[in-house]
Formats: C-alpha cells, sequence, structure tokens
C-alpha cells in the first residue's frame, strides 16, 4: 500500500515492480474484466509495475479461438482506456493473453488451467498464480470446488496462491458467513483478497495519512471538538442496465455495508500499532463493532430508504427507478440511504455519524465532512452571530480529489463582518493527475501480497451483523420506501433525520 502511480516526489523510494505471476481471470468475456481490471492491468503496464513476464490467463466460455478471443477483449478494452491504447501496448498484451475456453462446472476446465499454469511457471510466472473471480457470486462455489480439485491454492515450492472475490461478499450475515466457509475450505485466509474498490482509492488512503502522519489533526479529531461526521457517496447515474442485480441488492447491500462503511472505519477508526495489514485491518473492524446496534426504535427513526422518480437532464426525461428495463414496475428496493449511527467508544460517544448515499442524486460527489463544534464563547454574538458559521474539514473523495477547510475570516472594510472562507488542496496541483479506478492499487497489491486494503472475513461479517435488522425490518414492510426526484438530493426523510437533530446535510 505504498505506491503513487505516477512519478513518486523528489526523495520518495520508487515502487518495486509487482512479484512475477499469472493473473487467472474467471469471467474474462465480461464486464468488470473490460471496464476495469485491463484498464487497471494497462496503468499499471504504464507505470512500469508489471513484470515482462506476466501474463494473463482468460478463462470464459465463449466459443471462440484463443486470437479471436483476445483481439475481442483488446477491442473492447480500447473503449476503457485513458489515454487511448498504443500499438505497442496492444502487441503486449497480445503476447501475454491466454485464453483458456470451459464450463466452470467442468472439472477438466480446472485442468486446462492447470496445464497452462505449468507452462507458464516456466516461462517465468514461478508458479505464482492470482486467480481472480469476476464472476456472479452464484458460480464462487463452482469455481473454488474447481480449484481444489485441481490442486490449484496449494501454495508449494515457494510459489504463492491467491483468489481475488468481488463484492457482493454475500447478502446478509447468514449468506456472508456460508460464503466465507467455502472460500475456507480451499484457501488459508492470507490467501483472500476481498475486493473494495473504495479503499483502492488514492484519497481514501489518504485519510489514513492526513490523520496519522500529520500532528495537527489528532488532537482535535474526537468528541471534544467534533460536532459530527457527514459521509456522503452520491451518483448521477442511474442502475445502467444492472437493474435485475440491482432490485434484489438495493442501496444499503450495494453501497453502505462495504464502501461506506470503510470510509467510515477510516476515518473514525483508532490509529494502528504499525501499518501492517492485520493490526490495520484490526483496527477497522473494532470501529466497526463499536458501531452501536440497530434496534427497531433506531431503524424506525434513524434510516431513510429512497427511490428515484423519473427527473430531466439537459432537457430529456429520465426514467424512473421502477421504470428501469429488469426492474420490476412495482419494486420497494431502495436507490438511497441516508441513516445515522453512533459509535459507543471513549473517542465518539455521543458524536453522529451521517452517511447518505444514492443513485440520480443532484451530483457526483464522494467526501467525507468533519464539523467541528462551535467555540465555546460566541464573541461576536452581538455584531454578527448569525454569520459566523461553523468550521468544517472536507476530504473529497471524488471527482476533484483533495481537502478543503472551511474556517471564519474578517471581511476587509470599517465594519465586523465575518465570512466563510476555504484554504484548499488539490491533488492535481501538487500531483498531477493519474487515472486511477482503484484497481491498479489493489492488483498490484495483491501481487505484492499486501492486504491491508482488503476485507478480512471478521470485517465483511461485521459489516453484515450491523446492517441485517435493517434489511429484515425494511422487508418485513413495503411501505416505507420515500420517493425522490431524479437529479434531487434525496427524500425530504432523509433532511429530516438531520433537521431533527438541528443539523442539515451539506450541499457539496
Ligand atoms: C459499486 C456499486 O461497488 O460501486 C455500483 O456496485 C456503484 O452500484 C459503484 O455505482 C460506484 O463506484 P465509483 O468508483 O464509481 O464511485
Amino acid at each position: 500500500m505504498s505506491h503513487v502511480l505516477q512519478e513518486p516526489v523528489a526523495g520518495a523510494p520508487s515502487a518495486r515492480q509487482a512479484d512475477v505471476c499469472a493473473m487467472v481471470i474467471f469471467g474474462a468475456s465480461g464486464d468488470l474484466t473490460k471496464r476495469k481490471l485491463m484498464p487497471a492491468l494497462l496503468n499499471l503496464r504504464r507505470s512500469g509495475l508489471l513484470p515482462d513476464t506476466f501474463v494473463i490467463v482468460a478463462v470464459a466460455r465463449t466459443d471462440a479461438t484463443p486470437e479471436a478471443f483476445r483481439d475481442t477483449l483488446l477491442d473492447s478494452v480500447a473503449g476503457f482506456a485513458h489515454p487511448p491504447l498504443e500499438p505497442a501496448e496492444r502487441e503486449w498484451f497480445e503476447a501475454r493473453i491466454r485464453y483458456v475456453r470451459g464450463e466452470l462446472q467442468d472439472p477438466g476446465l480446472y485442468a486446462r488451467v492447470r496445464t497452462a499454469l505449468e507452462e507458464l511457471g516456466r516461462g517465468g510466472t514461478r508458479g505464482n498464480a492470482l486467480f481472480y473471480l469476476a464472476v456472479p457470486p452464484d458460480l464462487f462455489d463452482d469455481i473454488v470446488g474447481g480449484l481444489r480439485q485441481a490442486q490449484l491454492a496449494r501454495e508449494e515450492e515457494g510459489r504463492w496462491r491467491r483468489v481475488i472475490v468481488e463484492k457482493p461478499f454475500g447478502r446478509d450475515l447468514a449468506s456472508a458467513r456460508q460464503l466465507n466457509r467455502q472460500i475456507a475450505s480451499v484457501f488459508r485466509e492470507g490467501q483472500v483478497y476481498r475486493i473494495d474498490h473504495y479503499l483502492g482509492k488514492e484519497t481514501v488512503q489518504n485519510l489514513m495519512v492526513l490523520r496519522f502522519a500529520n500532528g495537527i489533526f489528532e488532537p482535535v479529531w474526537n468528541r471534544r471538538y467534533i460536532d459530527h461526521v457527514e459521509i456522503t457517496v452520491a451518483e448521477t447515474v442511474g442502475v445502467e442496465g444492472r437493474g435485475g442485480y440491482y432490485d434484489t441488492a438495493g442501496a444499503l447491500r450495494d453501497m453502505v455495508q462495504n464502501h461506506l462503511f470503510q470510509l467510515l472505519a477510516l476515518t473514525a477508526m483508532e490509529p494502528p500499532n504499525s501499518f501492517e495489514a492485520d493490526r490495520v485491518r484490526d483496527e477497522r473492524v473494532k470501529l466497526l463493532h463499536a458501531i452501536r446496534p440497530f434496534t427497531p426504535d433506531t431503524i424506525a427513526h434513524d434510516t431513510v430508504r429512497g427511490q428515484y422518480t423519473a427527473g430531466m437532464a439537459d432537457g430529456t426525461r429520465v426514467p424512473g427507478y421502477r421504470e428501469e428495463p429488469t426492474v420490476s414496475p412495482t419494486s420497494t428496493t431502495e436507490t438511497s440511504v441516508a441513516l445515522k449511527l453512533l459509535i459507543d467508544n471513549w473517542r465518539w460517544a455521543d458524536v453522529p455519524f451521517y452517511l447518505r448515499t444514492g443513485k440520480r442524486l443532484a451530483r457526483r460527489v464522494s467526501e467525507v465532512a468533519i464539523r467541528f463544534k462551535q467555540p465555546p464563547l460566541l464573541l461576536f454574538r452581538d455584531v454578527c452571530a448569525e454569520q459566523v458559521q461553523p468550521n468544517f474539514l472536507i476530504v473529497r473523495i471524488q471527482p476533484d480529489e483533495g481537502i478543503s477547510l472551511r474556517f471564519e475570516a474578517k471581511v476587509p472594510g470599517p465594519n465586523l463582518t465575518v465570512g466563510t472562507v476555504r484554504m484548499d488542496f488539490k491533488y492535481e496541483d501538487y500531483f498531477g493527475s493519474a487515472p486511477s479506478s482503484g484497481y491498479e492499487t489493489l492488483l498490484y497489491d495483491c501481487m505484492t501480497g499486501d492486504m491491508t486494503l482488503f476485507h478480512r472475513a471478521d470485517s465483511v461479517e461485521t459489516g453484515w451483523q450491523i446492517v441485517t435488522p435493517i434489511l429484515d425490518a425494511w422487508s418485513a414492510t413495503s411501505d416505507g420506501v420515500a420517493p425522490y426526484q431524479a437529479f434531487s438530493w434525496g427524500p425530504p426523510e432523509a433532511d429530516a433525520l438531520l433537521a431533527r437533530d438541528g443539523r442539515e446535510w451539506r450541499k457539496p
């Protein structure tokens, strides 16, 4: 977890190349492979972080010759590569993609993967292999079983074998446990990399640097100085052709249990004893354990689920959620969530954390906003008390990555007038902009054996433990979903959640 994907700043050590290895992608003809995995590998190659002997073993059931499969894959990647794929880069990948065709239920497929890995081992991968499960979770069992039978998970003679598992890791506590058990029957926990692409985002990792590499924040990072914290992950897109999956998931499962909880954990966790992977993961889990469990009462008062209705974008009507293809016209699945939670520990007792996320919201923006308490005595109350605004520290995750501090200053002039000003740090100004989706960092980390930014089994289960009572309560009644107009900031009930506490959401 160590690298910047562009030129390192003066004096910083440059990142070492990933270990030699083969990456076996199950689901190589799928969307994730072309949209995220291949572009990320391309960016790693461009940063000089992929060894020359790196190879991709692409597994799919597409009926095509190896050459045709490879060409189609690289053609489709071209649409997602920024800047565009150069002919020399295309050739580099062409020489490194091996197609293995087959059905995931067929043991013969795994025997073929094994043969491919043995051959590639002689060509310079040293037998190291990373299995990427880019398939829906109902196929994990087949793959994991196939890998076991073909003895592909065994680490011997100095070679490593690792598996990357994509979310969703289950759909509630029971299914997550079951999934973890399945995987654990074949792989040791130290071989399992559960990916959350939010943890790969530079700005998310920077939360740790901000907090633990700077002396000025730690003393005020607690209940004495912080009034509340808002975590927003807002999207303008709708369900984008994923209605089938989304309608059975909803925003709580899709975003809160994983991405928002990890943002929360990094914002609120205690400093780890070291940056060793398990020490950081211990602290993240410990924080999740400290979240006060939801009860029927707090679910009713402190959680809001919304669903978008139609709206207008650039003069064109955009359909409501229930009109989306493959979504039930009577669906009660939530496309937005707002909730308030409390963390029962010494640092955060009584400090509310407000989390919100949703599709078709007013702006695409992800941020963590820390609101500080007002000064103990408002000296300016006679002249301009109403003008004195609270201080905010805002960590902008995306877009426009950076950090800003909002504080009060005197407006020049003969009168004592107070105005809010902003001190702004933008990543781009200091480090240029490096294209990165989060997958670059995470693939690289897996190839170097750094598990810091991956979910451990216990963190997944703890996340589900918190949201499962909410899911159960919501599924017991279908009339609790509040409609909101597309491109608004969500249902009015989400505003009421803060208004009750005398607060309001930031409008980023
Ligand atoms: C995914 C969710 O995990 O994250 C999607 O399944 C969501 O529904 C996406 O759109 C958001 O990721 P990003 O990186 O675009 O903020």
